[in-house]
């Protein structure tokens, strides 16, 4: 029986939100998932990608479309439901619409983890896995990069609403001693849940290289754009920690059990692998493993984008007992058979207009 019975799990029915419901289920919590559907699918009947998520665990989740914005929403559901840690995905995550909206990103990422905190401490409610994201370190001064690496120095808007929230959170946890907060910096999420059931699937235009290059293979895009090619790295291509979404999903699990038995404050862990690799190698081994060509057509650098990133993972691994286990080659496979098995993402029904709060799952 976990320490935590009933996680919320904000953003859940977005891409890692949805893989770590599957997670949490197996792991004996209790999910309650909120989404405003600002960039998953949803059908008439709610989140596709929770129902896959309830059909491979045969479990239920408690679902509401719901609005971190809006707070007597949210107030309504902690009300309802007796909440003992928030998993909180929830968050706009597009680089480049957070350079071009600024104030969407701030009042999305921002207001929103502000309305939660209140509610939270409202409810009584100390407990905290929160999303956030190695762009907080910027461009590196020395790889790999453990936690103590300086943060801050961010070259775009998206980055700085992680960083201004984990300075927040240091506010937070040194003013009151009961919260207990785990902030997770994750690396470069890829794949899909093994039985092809659950994956990616963004409602906003997406640029990220695996479904961009899944799209290539699959004959829906005609060439793979590369950003890039002159870097000072050995192909000349950028070079990133890429960790599967499973991996991923158990480091919440693990951090969640960290929770249960320590009293953290804030503290923040690296959920990387621990291993760079290169764009070029990267697109080697999706040929390679899903017998298919990608043609790329290189093009000049995008401003702001880093040569090398990878993480030092090393306290996630003595403190929580947490380590990656699968391979780039499991990566691109199981990214693959959920691509190919949803050519079109999740079934795509008309949106709901009416925002429904009652725990339909
Ligand atoms: N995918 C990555 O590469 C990556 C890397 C580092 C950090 N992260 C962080 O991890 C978290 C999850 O990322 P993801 O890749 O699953 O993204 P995602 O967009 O698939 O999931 C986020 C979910 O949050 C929902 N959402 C956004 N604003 C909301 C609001 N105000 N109220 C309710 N729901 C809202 C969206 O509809 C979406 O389903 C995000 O916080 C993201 O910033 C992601």
């Amino acid at each position: 029986m976990p320490r935590f019975k009933t996680i919320l799990v904000t953003g859940g029915a977005g891409y890692i939100g949805s893989h770590c419901v599957v997670d949490l289920l197996n792991a004996g919590h209790d999910v309650i998932a909120i989404d405003n559907f600002a960039n998953a699918v949803c059908d008439e009947e709610g989140s596709p990608a929770l129902k896959r998520a309830q059909q491979i665990t045969g479990k239920k989740i408690v679902f509401y479309e719901a609005d971190l914005l809006n707070k007597p929403q949210i107030n309504d559901i902690f009300d309802k439901h007796p909440i003992d840690c928030v998993i909180h995905f929830a968050a706009l995550k597009a680089v480049g619409e957070s350079m071009q909206q600024p104030l969407l990103y701030y009042q999305n990422n921002l207001l929103g983890m502000l309305n939660l905190l209140e509610i939270m401490r409202n409810h009584e409610c100390y407990q905290m896995v929160f999303s956030s994201s190695c762009t907080v370190y910027g461009e590196p001064e020395y790889l790999p990069i453990t936690e103590t690496h300086p943060t801050g120095s961010i070259t775009n808007v998206y980055g700085r609403t992680k960083y201004f929230i984990e300075e927040m959170l240091k506010d937070l946890s040194a003013a009151d001693e009961k919260w207990n907060i785990i902030s997770l910096r994750y690396f470069n999420p890829v794949g899909a849940h093994p039985s092809g059931l659950i994956g990616e699937d963004p409602t906003k235009e997406f640029t990220n290289l695996m479904p961009f290059m899944a799209q290539v293979a699959l004959g829906k895009k005609p060439v793979l754009t590369v950003f890039g090619n002159d870097y000072n790295t050995p192909d000349g291509t950028g070079i990133r920690d890429y960790i599967h979404v499973m991996d991923l999903a158990s480091g919440h699990v693990a951090a969640l059990n960290y929770l249960g038995s320590n009293q953290v404050g804030l503290k923040v862990y690296n959920l990387g692998t621990g291993r760079g690799v290169s764009v070029k190698e990267l697109v080697e081994v999706f040929e390679r493993v899903t017998e298919t060509k990608i043609p790329l057509k290189y093009v000049d650098r995008r401003l702001g984008d880093i040569t090398a990133m990878w993480a030092d993972a090393t306290l996630a691994r003595e403190e929580l007992g947490w380590s990656t286990k699968l391979t780039i080659e499991e990566m691109c496979t199981d990214f693959w058979r959920w691509q190919t098995m949803n050519p079109d993402g999740y079934p795509k029904k008309s949106k709901k207009t009416s925002v429904i709060v009652n725990g339909n799952s």
